[in-house]
């Protein structure tokens, strides 16, 4: 398995190209299996989820080709059952749920396992289908949904943490193709959703609401073949944004779309931060002494849990005492335990972390543990004194293109020892 070692206290300066969204380019590729004509998205991030996403695309039998950020996806011939051993690597690969059962009015998926950052209930998303008219059996570890036909319906997908973006995406999915309107109330509003449903529309569906919390879906019989431009990934933006906070002097990152982020600009700000925002571009720079924050995740457009991780390690430098409160995946602070080896002062109270900023961190080996963990760990590196080895980098290969490549290019002291 492959480390990252990091030397800290090198400056970052520079600028760096965002990659397209992960959490855009996977329920995208899975919205091709609706139509029988071919697909075409560009901007599809290179990432270990994107080809198995892609791997299980080919497994239900569609032909897929990728040239560089360039993905084709024909799926005129499909089944409708992705088994286990394709769907276990990643909890996303639910969200072929809905594409199935719309396209072909059945579909077997593995459950999609737990994972570090706390149970991942689909029960939202079954809510959804059941709506439609499926019948929904859960057995032998295996979800099946069928409908002999699905008719529109009025339905909530919010519930007790919130809306729920993959659930919004699967009933979406599915509702396209069923007759009559369906009104999907309490809708996640992530621009992630947003992106698909303007695919979802270039493919010939009747969608309103996209990025409000009610989605009205006219079905239609069937949809046709489309291209797209995936959105760039507002959480790697944020997550440089924090490496230009936490050990820059001036880093832009482009290729961006500033509304996505404004809570993370928003609270680096109110860390004492210079932010300036052009067109599709951020940059920031220090501005004399950081200050310590409270911040609680939150919804879109709340600042988002995928992000919780990466302002933990800038606030554990950051004098003073700071509040973070996880409101979306209460157990999502693997990273505290790594943290504090490298020094961090912090203590978790249930969801909420609080944080005594100190002057320095310590490198340190330690191991990443889920993909927004991990790249915590490494911002962190880029500040502690000394050498920090980040063991089992395969988390991070899962949702950052070429993570280190693109700090080295900022100045970062940072090499992957292929292991
Ligand atoms: C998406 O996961 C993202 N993944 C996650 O990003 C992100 O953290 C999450 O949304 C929240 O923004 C992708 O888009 C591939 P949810 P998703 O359903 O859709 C509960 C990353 O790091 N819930 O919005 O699976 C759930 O337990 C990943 O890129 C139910 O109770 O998350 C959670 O507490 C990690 N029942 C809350 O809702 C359900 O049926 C939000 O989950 C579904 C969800």
């Amino acid at each position: 398995m492959d480390k990252i070692l990091i030397h800290g206290g090198h400056p970052l300066s520079g600028s760096i190209k965002i990659s397209g969204s992960k959490n855009s380019a996977l329920p995208i590729l899975a919205a091709t299996l609706l139509t029988r004509e071919p697909c075409i998205l560009r901007r599809v991030p290179d990432l270990s989820d994107t080809h198995y996403m892609l791997q299980i695309l080919m497994h239900l039998g569609a032909q897929v080709e990728r040239a560089s950020g360039t993905v084709t996806v024909n799926a005129e011939t499909i089944e409708s059952i992705a088994p286990y051993e394709v769907v276990r690597k990643m909890r996303a690969s639910v969200c072929v749920l809905g594409p199935l059962l719309g396209r072909c009015k059945e579909a077997t998926v593995s459950l999609p396992g737990g994972c570090v950052i706390g149970d991942r209930p689909i029960d939202l998303h079954l809510k959804g289908f059941e709506a439609l008219g499926a019948a929904v059996r859960v057995e032998g570890g295996n979800v099946k949904v069928f409908a002999p036909k699905l008719i529109g319906a009025i339905v909530s997908l919010t519930g007790k943490f919130g809306p729920t973006v993959l659930g919004t995406d699967n009933v979406m999915m599915a509702a396209v193709l069923a007759e009559g309107i369906t009104v999907i109330e309490g809708a996640a509003t992530e621009p992630e959703v947003v992106d698909l449903a303007n695919f979802l529309i270039k493919m010939g569906a009747k969608i309103e609401g996209a990025g409000t919390r009610r989605l009205i879906i006219d079905g239609v019989k069937e949809l046709h073949g489309a291209e797209h431009d995936v959105i760039p990934d507002r959480i790697e933006a944020g997550t440089f944004l924090v490496a230009g906070a936490i050990a820059g002097k001036g880093v832009t990152i482009k290729r961006v779309v500033p509304e996505h982020i404004s809570s993370v600009t928003d609270a680096l700000t109110a860390c004492g931060y210079q932010i300036q925002c052009a067109e599709n571009s951020i940059t920031v720079s220090p501005n004399g002494t950081a200050q310590p924050i409270e911040l609680a995740t939150e919804p879109y457009p709340g600042f988002p849990t995928d992000m919780q991780a990466q302002m933990c390690a800038l606030l554990s430098t950051t004098d003073g005492i700071s509040v973070i409160t996880e409101n979306i995946f209460p157990q999502r602070y693997m990273h505290v335990a790594e943290l504090k080896r490298m020094g961090a002062h912090m203590q978790l109270e249930g969801a909420t972390a609080v944080i005594q900023g100190v002057e320095r961190l310590l490198g340190a080996p330690v191991m990443a543990s889920d993909l927004r963990a991990s790249a915590a760990l490494v911002l962190a590196g880029l500040k502690a004194e000394g050498q920090t080895e980040v063991s089992r980098v395969y988390h991070i290969d899962r949702g950052y293109e070429h993570l280190d490549e693109k700090l080295s290019e900022l100045g970062a002291h940072i090499e992957r020892m292929k292991g």
